[in-house]
């Protein structure tokens, strides 16, 4: 299992890293599924128990994959073996899979969305819902679906097979800035709408105390921290393994998540004053995978020429935040195929390429099938992946964990405080969390 890497590329600085981090938790996740996951039913608290998360499970977590990444410097696929041998392989193959799964139906929604896009600047917005649902039976059905599909692998390939700094690193440190000027000037907007008080109550306190309890509420909230922050699936432990020996793991994973979590809640705070303000919340909570694609155009097709420009704005932050995701999706198995076999980047970018895109044609032409892979690999396969990865950090290979902590410099307390988040907390809770949603999941499946 010897990995031929001879020399590895870094990031040109920790702006760099925080930047092509945050782009890739920052992505439809924080624009599409904050919004319905808030609205189906568990509202405020539904965010609650989500920032909860965050906070206590997510962020050692984060902190454990980047010290495994740091650690061994080399990708996923060969880390867990370098660290603890041949037994973890497992984990090794579970975080090149998974990144494979998310990919191959991400792109998907990628294709919806510049068709969104292309046709709100070209051709205009729909006049009613009944319009805008029949629009988005067009864009996600056929040739249509399949060349969106097909266009936006190919994009984010010619981004992965530039390399880190050349390509990574340069798309998300131009793409970065302009998606926080876009989302805050659609935030101030938003707030100007008639709507915008019953959103945000909408959002943020309908607090109802029999949702924490609600298993659909706890696995959307797991679901939904996990996959924002782009945890469990090794793409911070690749990232990570592009980060100079001195940086400090804490800080960047703070940095990172509270840069996500702030994007999904001005994402809540542009889409829910535009859909409350027509009366569109059953459009969001209903329909799980159009959404956003049906109730918005709808709402913003009755502004006039303000409301084009919004949704021009809007679905072009979406693309944008969507592809400095889905180059990281990528990035974590093509750096695992040249680690491994001695690949070249380019050949190990189109090759992937080629099977995203037949891997993903399932997806792409039925939407019970995407729905059934976003909810394996989108969900419980993420959640997994942040039980084992805690695991190993904090039981397996505690010493390398630590070495990581001493050499971030992050002092005593905050030291012990991760040990024993990552042996004691995380574990137990997110093994709980899987549970829930486990079961939550396969009742969804049999009724
Ligand atoms: N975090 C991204 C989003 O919110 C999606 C993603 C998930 C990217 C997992 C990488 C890994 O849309």
């Amino acid at each position: 299992m010897d990995s031929k890497i001879t020399e590895r590329e870094q990031w040109t600085s920790r702006l760099g890293f925080i930047l092509a981090a945050a782009g890739s938790a920052v992505g439809l996740g924080n624009l599409w599924g904050f919004a319905y996951r808030s609205s189906q039913g568990g509202g405020a608290a539904f965010v609650l128990l989500y920032l909860l998360i965050v906070l206590i499970v997510c962020l050692p977590v984060f902190v454990a994959e980047m010290a495994l990444g740091r650690n061994t410097m080399t990708s996923t696929l060969l880390a867990p073996v370098k660290l603890a041998g041949k037994n973890w392989y497992p984990l090794g193959i579970l975080f090149f899979i998974a990144p494979l799964g998310i990919a191959s139906y991400y792109s998907v929604i990628m294709g919806w969305t510049a068709d969104t896009l292309f046709h709100s600047l070209f051709i205009g917005l729909p006049k009613n819902l009944t319009e805008a649902e029949t629009f988005f039976g067009s864009i996600s059905t056929g040739k249509s679906v399949l060349l969106g599909h097909l266009l936006s692998l190919v994009l984010t390939a010619l981004i992965v097979s530039s390399g880190i700094k050349k390509g990574i690193e340069k798309v998300t440190r131009f793409f970065m800035p302009i998606l926080f000027i876009i989302i805050v000037v659609l935030a101030i907007w938003a707030s100007t709408l008639s709507g915008a008080w019953e959103g945000y109550k909408t959002f943020l306190f309908k607090f109802d105390f029999a949702e924490l309890t609600n298993p659909q509420t706890i696995r959307n909230a797991f679901t939904q921290a996990f996959f924002s922050l782009s945890l469990g699936i090794g793409i911070m432990v690749t990232y990570a393994s592009y980060l100079n020996r001195k940086s400090n793991l804490p800080k960047l994973s703070i940095g990172v998540a509270s840069l996500d979590t702030l994007v999904g809640l001005l994402a809540g705070f542009i889409t829910f004053p535009i859909v409350l303000t027509f009366g569109l919340s059953d459009a969001i909570s209903e329909s799980t995978v159009g959404a956003l694609f049906i109730s918005i155009p709808t709402a913003l097709g009755s502004y006039g020429a303000v409301g084009r420009i919004v949704a021009v704005a809007f679905f072009a932050l979406a693309y944008i935040a969507a592809i400095t995701s889905s180059v990281s999706l990528l990035e974590v198995p093509v750096s695992s195929l040249m680690d491994k076999f001695g690949f070249k980047r380019k050949n190990s970018v189109w090759l992937i390429t080629v099977f995203l895109f037949l891997a993903g044609i399932p997806s792409a032409l039925n939407l019970n099938i995407f729905a059934t892979v976003d909810s394996i690999f989108g969900g419980v396969l993420l959640i997994f992946g942040g039980f084992l990865v805690s695991f190993f950090m904090g039981w397996v290979v505690p010493s390398k964990f630590n070495d990581e902590l001493n050499a971030s410099k992050v002092g005593i307390k905050t030291t012990r405080y991760l040990k024993f988040m990552t042996r004691w907390v995380a574990p137990p809770i997110i093994a709980f969390g899987l549970l829930i949603s486990l079961f939550d999941l396969l009742k969804s499946w049999v009724s």
